[in-house]
């Protein structure tokens, strides 16, 4: 054992396995699908730099954006397999594996705004929502904004009947699946990072997201029009493995607990400048044109969207959507 011993150390064994390995960081890989310069790029940047400040360089947080490690559906897995550790998806995309209640943020017109999801998430629901992760191998710790989404096509939408027989891109939701069948559009579930190119290729006619995210991936560049609907909200979800975050010793999460919180603050505080900046950057590239609703066309868009809360109660949960509404209510009086 001894001559083994001094074999190791002759051969530097000790100096790669004892001070050093004691000191290499702990690694958070931030995978997610949207550009850098969005609401979750960047909040997902703020982190880093904070956890990175708080810990002192215990732990290092890679950031891949752009879907370079995984795409959309692939993403999740990934995170319960631990091979990435953090992800920030939207509400829709929990549904395939198997948690169906995120997607109550998804029916139409379901939120007011911003202020009032705010009251929801920082809730009793919100936290409620968040522990159903646990059982998912993922631990809840946020939620980030995006924002409204607008609808667009190459067609001028003015009316639910003008949406009947198109084809549009959805994310991964049962929600959102019934909200384009209630127009008589024919929905169509992809991947965030191939919606461009379908788009251009006329795979699909049209799609659903939010300012910042269509200008950074050029959508506006092949969809002539954009109608501000704000019909529907986008936002993420923080998780990260749960065996990996219950790994880290207590005093080093409870840092990363304080930068999340700080990042959170921060990347929630200026998502909907970025939006509206993203839209001012649309217009001036003159490729889409805004259409502005009038107050009748709204009313209509609404009413055709109404029996999406009958179509997905049995999914979502009828008294889910009932308290979401209520607390949306107390949020707003
Ligand atoms: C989408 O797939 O449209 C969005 O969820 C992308 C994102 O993460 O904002």
């Amino acid at each position: 054992m001894r001559r083994l011993l001094m074999a190791a150390a002759s051969l530097g064994v000790f100096a790669l396995i004892g001070p050093a390995a004691a000191q290499s960081p702990i690694v958070i890989k931030f995978s997610h699908v949207v550009a850098p310069n969005t609401p979750k790029g960047l909040a997902a940047e703020k982190f880093k730099e904070l956890a990175e400040k708080y810990t002192d360089g215990k732990v290092k947080v890679e950031v891949y954006p752009n879907s370079q490690l995984y795409k959309d559906k692939e993403e999740l897995e990934a995170l319960q397999l631990g091979a990435v550790q953090m992800l920030a998806p939207s509400n829709s995309k929990f549904g395939p594996i198997g948690i169906r209640e995120f997607e109550v943020f998804d029916l139409p017109y379901i939120l007011p705004d911003l202020a009032t999801l705010r009251k929801v998430t920082d809730g009793p629901l919100g936290a409620r929502l968040l522990k159903l992760l646990d059982g998912k191998g993922m631990t809840g710790l946020a939620y980030w904004d995006n924002g409204f989404k607008e609808m667009s096509a190459n067609k001028k939408l003015l009316a639910p009947a003008d949406y009947r027989g198109l084809k549009f891109r959805i994310q991964s939701s049962k929600v959102l699946e019934a909200q384009f069948r209630a127009l008589g559009a024919i929905p169509q579930v992809m991947a965030f990072s191939e919606v461009y190119q379908a788009l251009q290729t006329g795979v699909v006619d049209g799609q659903e997201n939010t300012a910042s995210n269509m200008y950074t991936q050029k959508m506006h560049e092949v969809q002539k029009y954009t109608m501000m609907t704000h019909h529907g909200y986008i936002g993420y979800v923080v998780v990260v493995n749960k065996k990996f975050w219950d790994g880290i010793p207590a005093d080093t999460r409870t840092l990363l607990e304080k930068a999340m919180k700080e990042a959170t603050a921060y990347g929630n505080g200026q998502s909907a400048k970025e939006n509206d900046d993203a839209l001012a950057e649309m217009v001036k590239g003159g490729k889409t044109e805004l259409v502005k609703l009038t107050p009748e066309q709204d009313a209509a868009m609404r009413k055709a969207m109404e029996p999406v809360y009958n179509d997905v109660a049995g999914r979502v949960g009828k008294p889910l959507i009932e308290e979401f509404i209520k607390e949306t209510k107390a949020a707003t009086n």
